[in-house]
């Protein structure tokens, strides 16, 4: 009865390592057209925000395994919708604006995400850093308006 209930856990196992999402960790990355700023800033989103809004994201091992790559790669799909660091100058400046716009506040609470934290200590922001954060995203709005 055991063995059965192991054996059939390790075939829903091997089955579900089909359905994989494909969204690469690493997307081809253009050097002019990725963001660029001071370097206080850029550690604290490369540390903290990389593993998701760009196109060089550091997968960890799991990444790839069914059902944990179900979410860490919708993740990053999503992520990557709002926004990509590696890709920043390729956006408008409307789409600029509304991304700086929405950061101040989404780093209150939301982000980096906290399942993501709690797995990931080191990508705790804080108080100063998220401060650094929103100042810069605040002044290139205003820079850009
Ligand atoms: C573990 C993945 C992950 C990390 C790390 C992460 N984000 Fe996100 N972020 C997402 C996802 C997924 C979304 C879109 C879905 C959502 O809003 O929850 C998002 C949405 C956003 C949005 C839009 C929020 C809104 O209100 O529409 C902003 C701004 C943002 N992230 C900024 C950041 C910044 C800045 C960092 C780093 C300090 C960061 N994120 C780190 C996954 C992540």
């Amino acid at each position: 009865m055991l063995k059965s209930f192991w054996f059939w856990t390790l075939i829903v196992f091997i089955a579900m390592q089909f359905f994989s999402l494909d969204i690469p960790a690493k997307l081809p990355i253009k050097k002019d057209e990725e963001l660029q700023t001071s370097s206080e800033v850029m550690n604290i989103l490369k540390r903290s925000c990389y593993d998701c809004h760009s196109s060089e994201v550091k997968a960890p091992w799991y990444y790839k395994v069914a059902p944990i790559s179900w979410f860490t790669q919708v993740h990053v799909k999503n992520a990557r919708t709002v926004v990509n660091f590696s890709k920043w100058n390729s956006y408008s400046k409307e789409k600029q604006y509304k991304v700086l716009d929405k950061i101040p506040k989404s780093l209150l609470i939301r982000m980096p995400m906290p399942i993501y934290t709690y797995m990931h200590k080191n990508t705790i922001l804080t108080k100063k850093e998220k401060k650094i954060v929103s100042k810069w995203a605040k002044e290139l709005k205003e820079e850009i308006k």
